[in-house]
């Protein structure tokens, strides 16, 4: 894991927040390359979730919402986790992932008492100013606006509607470095059935298998990916039943996403009907960050000689690279240069013209380039130098496009 933070750090992946003032617990800037492959993950989402298929539509809501929504949903109320507090040095934690003594003093703890993970804003210019919350999922952005979708489209049930943005908690613990954070974006499916128990157990099996298999398409390892059902006492005050799929993390097996049978929950608090009924919801709800975040620990390999991100071509920040074989011949520098230049009209393409061609190469590899390519003293051709098995092919130039998109597709 350490080397997984240093890496993001070094390279421009991921930055604690506000860091040149000493930071903000819970709180991460993703740099250069970790905003690449973010919006790579997200944009493979949206066409997996969204352009890929007949029946299910977009939505971005706002993240502020009239503070009825939370009230509605149940949020106010129930979206707690319990909280103890030590008696000795006051430090606080969730109660669940402690026992009986204080971690850092060992003194003993408080009974625990709700704690409400809803973060709090206040809007407007007359005093007492409007409290509203900054949306703790955002799925309750979904659900008030079904009926908009409804009648603004010809989508019939079963359908769903996606979405992806960031969300906010108070979380009392955040931790293991972007894992549990204040802000995160999430990716959510809300897909609307009839209310039958039979459709509920199909949708719910099926949006299982489709979840699984998006991530192990990308390149997870099926060994690190498990489902875990939620016991009746762990389960969301909306859910009537919840799996998540798990990550094998260097700290333990984690959650990565949930899928949660939300039944009439939400439109019914909401009072909206569909032809005289009330729709059940599929949920499926998963975390970009955690995605990158294990992403990017599924992905890390060293050998003797390199650390390699072995990120699937589709995620990676950069998906090639382009190197003149010396930097002091004028002919060579410019033909590289206008083979970069084309290449970066169509792919994120990266120029390096430093050191040696060895170095270049590790370097690229440290952050999951999936090709090299080295402009040498052939008139017509290039080598391509693969990052996972090293091997390098000469390719004509006139191909270089159709070779790259080839292999994207
Ligand atoms: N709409 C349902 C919902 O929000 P959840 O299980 O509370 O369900 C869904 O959250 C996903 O959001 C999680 O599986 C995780 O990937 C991500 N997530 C939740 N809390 C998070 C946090 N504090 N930091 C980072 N990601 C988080």
């Amino acid at each position: 894991m350490e080397k997984i933070v240093s890496l993001c750090k070094r390279r421009g992946f991921v930055f604690p927040g506000s860091e040149i003032y000493g930071g903000i617990t819970g709180f991460w800037d993703y740099g250069p390359l970790g905003v690449e492959l973010k919006n790579n993950i997200k944009r493979e989402w949206w066409k997996s979730m969204v352009y890929n298929r007949d029946d299910v539509v977009g939505l971005d809501a706002a993240i502020v919402m009239n503070p009825v929504v939370w009230e509605a949903s149940g949020h106010t109320k129930a979206f707690t986790d319990p909280l103890v507090e030590c008696k000795k040095c006051h430090h606080r934690f969730r109660a669940d992932q402690v026992s009986d003594k204080c971690p850092d003093c060992k003194g003993e703890l408080t009974d625990p008492k709700t704690f409400n993970l809803l973060t709090e804003v206040y809007l407007g210019v007359t005093e007492p100013k409007q409290k509203a919350y900054l949306r703790g999922e955002i799925t309750q952005g979904v659900f008030v606006n079904f009926k908009n979708v409804v009648d603004s489209t010809r989508i019939e049930i079963p359908f769903g509607i996606a979405q992806i943005g960031k969300a906010f908690r108070n979380e009392i613990t955040p931790g293991n470095f972007t894992f549990r954070s204040r802000e995160f974006e999430q990716m959510e499916l809300e897909f609307f059935i009839e209310p039958k128990d039979l459709e509920g157990e199909k949708w719910f099996e099926y949006w299982k298998k489709q979840r699984l298999a998006w991530y192990t398409s990308l390149g997870i390892k099926k060994e690190n990916l498990r489902f875990r059902e939620h016991a009746p006492d762990e389960r969301a005050h909306y859910a009537r039943k919840a799996e998540d799929i798990e990550y094998n993390s260097p700290f333990g097996w984690k959650e990565f996403e949930g899928i949660h049978h939300r039944g009439d929950w939400d439109l019914s608090r909401h009072k909206l009907t569909h032809n005289g009924y009330t729709p059940w919801v599929i949920e499926t709800s998963g975390g970009v960050d955690r995605a990158t975040l294990f992403l990017l620990l599924d992905a890390y390999f060293e050998d003797e000689k390199r650390v390699i991100l072995k990120l699937h071509p589709k995620l990676a920040p950069y998906k090639v690279a382009v190197f003149p074989l010396v930097a002091n011949k004028e002919d060579i520098v410019k033909k590289a240069r206008d083979i970069y230049l084309g290449l970066k009209l169509k792919l994120n393409t990266v120029w390096d013209d430093r050191g040696n061609i060895g170095k270049r190469y590790y370097a690229q590899d440290e952050i999951g380039t999936p090709w090299c390519v080295t402009i040498d003293y052939e008139p017509d051709s290039v080598t391509v130098r693969d990052r996972d098995t090293t091997k390098q092919e000469r390719v004509n130039i006139s191909r270089l496009d159709s070779y790259f998109s080839d292999r994207l597709k």
